[in-house]
């Protein structure tokens, strides 16, 4: 499926001033720490003030973090979330009725039942992503929170990268690297074999969507996963991998502690891999098909 973006959008390759205007703005949030975006909730009176301040975060960076003074419910958790107008959730094979996911290591008990690891559920390291990058763009995550109940006791930070900052910097090295990361079957995702009736999904890394916004659809790993072939394909990875390769200016490195969570508009991002303490890291995670905006 695709759309008809706005003939002044910024994403689009012929639009120089818009773009430029936009970036120039973009870039300018920079350096940002991350204590500095932290805002701090109260789960009995959450204000719209704060709901506020978390979405003024989200509009700069693509995403926000928060901290609650106390332990959250599962009902609550969607409530929050419905603040900033988060309302449609996006299931999973593996979330529960309320489409929340407990992102804990449930490696040992899940490997023996069905012999399948799925690396989220682990202690891990997992690779650059943006979520649901396996999906059809008519049925994208374009959001996600995570939500810390209970950290590990060492490691688990979460890095994130804004996508459009991502995005800029390809277009600035080569505005055609651009132009071959929005075509529609650049990447492609075979079928599941565990997976009954699974079909390969075909799709761009950007592309824009139906509210004008820039989403991106990427995974680091090299299995399970089929790039268009050609030299340029292989410069235009070799240009994100090693841009996403170490921290940089532009990433933020986040150790959630207890109540603490972030909302974002599916940025990049990786997890580091952990070590559990008595109790297990366990992190709640929502996805939802629309963005804060
Ligand atoms: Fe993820």
């Amino acid at each position: 499926m695709s759309y008809n973006p706005m003939m002044n959008s910024p994403f689009l390759l012929e639009n120089q001033t818009e773009y430029k205007k936009w970036r120039d703005n973009k870039l300018a949030q920079y350096p940002a720490s991350k204590n500095k975006i932290l805002v701090k909730l109260n789960n009995s009176n959450l204000n719209n003030n704060s709901i506020n301040l978390l979405r003024d975060s989200i509009n700069k960076y693509n995403f926000g973090i928060y901290e609650f003074n106390s332990k959250l419910t599962n009902e609550y958790l969607k409530k929050f979330c419905s603040k900033l107008k988060l309302l449609q959730s996006v299931s999973n094979l593996l979330a529960d009725e309320n489409d929340i996911s407990n992102i804990t290591n449930q490696n040992t008990e899940r490997k023996q039942s069905s012999g399948i690891e799925y690396i989220p559920y682990t202690n891990k390291q997992l690779n650059w992503h943006t979520d649901g990058y396996y999906y059809p763009i008519d049925s994208a995550v374009k959001s996600f929170l995570l939500h810390c109940e209970h950290p590990a006791k060492i490691g688990g930070e979460n890095i994130l990268l804004d996508h459009e900052i991502m995005y800029i910097f390809l277009r600035d090295h080569n505005p055609d690297y651009i132009k071959i990361l929005m075509q529609n079957d650049i990447m492609e995702i075979p079928g599941n074999k565990n997976i009954k009736g699974s079909s390969s999904i075909k799709g761009p890394v950007f592309y824009i969507d139906e509210k004008n916004f820039l989403n991106m659809r990427f995974t680091s790993r090299q299995q399970n996963i089929i790039w268009q072939k050609s030299d340029m394909i292989k410069k235009i990875k070799d240009y994100i991998f090693s841009f996403i390769a170490e921290d940089n200016y532009y990433t933020f490195n986040i150790l959630l502690r207890e109540n603490q969570g972030y909302i974002a508009n599916n940025v990049l991002h990786k997890r580091k891999e952990y070590v559990d303490g008595d109790k297990k890291r366990l992190l709640k995670r929502l996805r939802f098909s629309e963005r804060v905006e």
